[in-house]
């Protein structure tokens, strides 16, 4: 599908909806007047067949309790074996409420208070947030910026895993906000190198339909033919590929039954949610019939992406724009035009546009914005020229 055909066919304005991203800026910006490009969801209406599905469960208009049938399993695992060859087992699976919860939930189940948890930064703010609300220690692994793409520093990891005890390493891949999309090498180092300091693993993969560049994504649990697997919970969702988020419903993929055990022990006895009927039937039509539409808005990524990129390269080439090999996040320096100190003043009284401030994602994020790339071409050349006309004046 041609970007101009998946714009005009699927494009929405979403100001008035109660939308976080548009109308619950003045909190955050000091106004609602701002072009939104922080908060990881689109301006894009789902897939045909997802409203469809929806429209037709509530016409039944029961809303009992209710089971997650077979044909919810058969559309996810064929979904993950035919486009990225991950096999599952459907015993693996249980259901969150998003990913952030069940990453909370299985810190609680795989660590104690006081142990030692790594992230490498700049990542996903939730992830030291998590950690830090349940009295873990967080240890970070800083990623090395080599001023075009980020690389893990494995000796730093390992040093750092022994010095501090670390227990469990929360690992974002495709990786919020650097855009890395790891290869099947990188992961294989990591993994191995917490197979042997006896460190588990949570890879939150929700963004690995976002694939931009041309690396190929490879799920940690099936790195080296699941050689790592037992080592592993694999957390992703539909939401954020398809525009879901509020629906709330998380996959938690653990393939060690022992661990397995010590998650549903946990689950239970809080009684935690696990699934939700109308996320299940929204995301079921996805995988079934939404690959279409997600090649749609990959093109417009990728689009809106080369956009950003070249205008700056043209015409402010001290903005950095680090690749982006996943995810529709962009990962911009800005530390050449602006003091990262002046950031916020300059983004939201001169340029007028809403960003995710770099260090949210860990210090080394500092003088560096995120911004969202999925919504339309419009916005984001509406971000880049008031931009480049702020830096002029
Ligand atoms: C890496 C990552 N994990 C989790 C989430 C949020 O997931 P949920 O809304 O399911 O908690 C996001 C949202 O941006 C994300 O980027």
């Amino acid at each position: 599908m041609k970007v101009a055909d998946f714009v005009e066919r699927y494009a929405v304005n979403r100001k008035n909806t109660d939308s976080i991203k548009w109308d619950a800026m003045e909190s955050g910006f000091g106004s609602n007047d701002l072009v939104p490009m922080w908060i990881a969801d689109a301006e894009f209406k789902v897939p045909e067949a997802v409203t469809n599905a929806l429209k037709k469960r509530i016409e039944h208009g029961v809303y009992g309790y209710s089971l997650t049938p077979s044909s919810y399993y058969d559309a996810y695992c064929k979904w993950q074996e035919e486009r990225y060859g991950t096999e599952l087992s459907q015993e693996w699976i249980r259901f969150g409420s998003g990913v952030v919860q069940s990453i909370s939930t299985l810190v609680n189940v795989l660590t104690l208070p006081e142990d030692a948890v790594m992230v490498l930064e700049p990542v996903y703010h939730p992830f030291m947030h998590v950690i830090e609300e349940n009295d873990r220690r967080l240890v970070v692994s800083n990623l090395i910026n080599d001023g075009k793409q980020y690389k893990m520093d494995f000796d730093d990891i390992r040093e750092k895993i022994q010095t501090n005890q670390v227990k469990l390493l929360l690992n974002c891949s495709p990786h919020n906000p650097v855009g890395r999309v790891w290869s099947n090498e990188e992961l294989e180092q990591l993994l191995e190198i917490c197979r042997e300091e006896k460190v588990l693993v949570i890879s939150d993969e929700i963004h690995h339909d976002l694939v931009i560049g041309n690396n190929k994504f490879v799920s940690a649990i099936s790195v080296n033919d699941g050689l790592y697997r037992d080592n592993v919970v694999m957390l992703d969702a539909a939401s954020k590929t398809f525009n879901l988020a509020a629906l709330q419903c998380s996959h938690v993929v653990i393939a060690n039954p022992q661990i397995r055990a010590r998650y549903d022990r946990f689950v239970n006895k809080l009684h935690l949610p696990a699934g939700n009927l109308l996320a299940q039937v929204a995301a079921q039509a996805a995988y079934q019939e939404g690959g279409d539409w997600l090649d749609g808005l990959l093109g417009l990524i990728k689009y809106n992406f080369n956009y950003l990129k070249n205008e700056f390269a043209i015409k402010a080439p001290d903005i950095e724009v680090t690749d982006l090999e996943g995810t529709y996040l962009a990962w911009v320096d800005m530390r050449k035009v602006v003091e990262p100190s002046k950031l916020r003043n300059f983004m939201e009284k001169k340029v007028k546009v809403a960003v995710n401030y770099g260090e949210i994602f860990g210090e080394a994020g500092l003088g560096f914005i995120r911004l969202n790339l999925a919504t339309t071409p419009e916005n984001v050349e509406r971000t880049v020229v008031a931009l480049l006309e702020a830096l002029e004046n």
